[in-house]
């Protein structure tokens, strides 16, 4: 099963099971982006719309991108909103989607299903507004490699997607090519306990006025 396929199967279930790194990024976006002013929104990987009601709250209009079908459907079944567009896309291709500038640009637990994360931030530059931003939330490395990946239980048993391991460098260096600058680096962990390995890396990215 390719990554669409997985998220196309595991789209029914991907709200209603235990899942804590969806639950414990969902607290790190709200977190990160309290104080941060939005106005239009790119979400990339929006899933079954987690994150894309929260920023359609506050933001004028949000277009929410992925590449799976039956994500995609849950989350149109739960937010009828008339500022939110929904788009099926997917982000390693050119960002057709991008059609008005955006000032902030979000993407969580998407990157691990990416090989080149170079591409994402050329576009994501490209998409922005000089001093726009862009959100991060993954699953954190340090989890990664102690083997945690993306899974579900397909009703015969768990299925593991394919993930790409990106350490912390990788993303400082993607988004310093592209012309961002990295403003905030957090960390999330289970039960708040910082005695655990994190489960959440987030990351926020100005991007500059050169590219
Ligand atoms: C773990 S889910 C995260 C969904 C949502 N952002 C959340 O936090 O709950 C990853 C999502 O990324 C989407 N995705 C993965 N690779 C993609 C790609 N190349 N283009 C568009 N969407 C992609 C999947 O279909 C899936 O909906």
């Amino acid at each position: 099963m390719n990554i669409q396929s997985a998220y196309n199967a595991w789209a029914e279930t991907y709200d209603t099971v235990l899942n804590k790194t969806r639950d414990l990024e969902a607290a790190a976006i709200r977190q990160l982006l309290a104080d941060v002013p939005f106005v239009e929104v790119i979400e990339l990987g929006c899933g079954t719309g987690k994150n894309t009601e929260w920023l359609a709250a506050t933001a004028a209009h949000v277009t929410a991108v992925d590449f799976s079908a039956e994500m995609l459907g849950k989350a149109q079944a739960k937010i009828a909103r008339a500022n939110v567009r929904f788009q099926q896309a997917d982000i390693t291709r050119a960002w057709d989607f991008a059609s008005r500038p955006a000032d902030l640009v979000t993407c969580s637990l998407t990157l691990e299903h990416i090989q080149d994360l170079g591409a994402v931030f050329r576009q994501a530059a490209l998409a922005l507004q000089p001093g726009g931003v862009f959100y991060i939330g993954e699953l954190h490395p340090f989890k990664q490699y102690q083997g945690t990946k993306a899974r579900f239980d397909t009703g015969t048993g768990v299925f593991e997607l394919e993930c790409f391991v990106h350490h912390v460098s990788d993303f400082m260096a993607a988004g310093q090519a592209s012309g961002f600058q990295c403003v905030a680096l957090r960390e999330w962990f289970d039960e708040n306990d910082r005695d655990t390995v994190p489960r959440i890396l987030a990351l926020l990215f100005h991007r500059g006025t050169v590219i």
